[in-house]
């Protein structure tokens, strides 16, 4: 089960709560054969609560506060995310960071505000577009590894997505030999900051569909996706989940 490929779907505030619901459970009929893939979905909050999906189906809240409680007005916290069944925290997207203004600190106090309350970070990293033209790709994994990841000593639990913000939403999907450079650079930066031996899981977020999800799934160090646009419908999702499970059952 840990090292199962990763299957996310990120709904973004997209689907009411019934909307949601309906949709998680013909996900759910129309999988029911999956077994060797975790298959995440990341409604709003308003969707979360209810009961842990079964195996390998699980919830992942989309953001969270750093603290416990108080007044924090339009803020939820790990807690009341875990009450919500969830397992899995979407912390640091894109849209977060460039749309929100959130900051690595916030999303380092995050990351540990979800270790401590004992669920499970998918931390997304990724470079702007100026940032890649500007050759400064590995540098922005780096600082945003190391910053997001401050004072946080246990990695078993932690999840990273790189997600190229130019790719994502604009049906541009980074090139294979990007995607694993890029890969490739998280896990050399996961051990020159952390040592050897770090079992972590890095998913790519892009513009994944299912027409490129059996190559992209196919590049080396990449464990799965975290899918925004094609994972709103249920085609498009389902099919994906299909295509990785049959590169995987090879
Ligand atoms: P996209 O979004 O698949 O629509 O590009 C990815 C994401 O935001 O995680």
């Amino acid at each position: 089960m840990e090292n199962n490929p990763i299957i996310a779907g990120n709904w973004k505030m997209n689907k009411t709560p019934s909307e949601g619901n309906a949709f998680i459970s013909e996900i759910m009929d129309r999988l029911a054969e999956i077994k060797n893939i975790n298959i995440i979905l990341s409604p709003p909050f308003t969707g979360l609560y209810g009961p842990s999906l079964d195996y390998p189906f699980f919830k992942a809240a989309q953001n969270c506060h750093w603290e416990e409680k108080g007044a924090y007005t339009g803020e939820i916290s790990v807690s009341m995310i875990k009450d919500c069944n969830a397992k899995f925290v979407i912390i640091g997207h894109s849209e977060r960071r460039h749309v929100f203004g959130e900051l690595d600190e916030h999303i380092n106090l995050k990351v540990s505000a979800v270790m401590s309350g004992g669920l499970k970070p998918i931390l997304c990293i990724g470079e702007t577009l100026e940032q890649r033209q500007q050759n400064k790709t590995n540098s922005v994994i780096k600082s945003q590894i190391e910053k997001g990841l401050k004072g946080i000593s246990s990695f078993e639990n932690i999840v990273i997505a790189y997600e190229p913000v130019w790719a994502i939403g604009t049906g541009l999907t980074a090139e294979e030999n990007q995607i694993y450079d890029a890969h490739e650079r998280v896990r050399i930066t996961m051990r020159e900051l952390y040592g050897e031996n770090l079992n972590i899981q890095v998913l790519y977020g892009g513009s994944v569909n299912s027409k490129n999800a059996d190559s992209l799934i196919q590049i080396s160090g990449v464990d799965g996706f975290l899918i925004g646009g094609a994972s709103l419908d249920i085609e498009s999702f389902t099919s994906i989940v299909k295509i990785v499970e049959k590169i995987q059952g090879k």
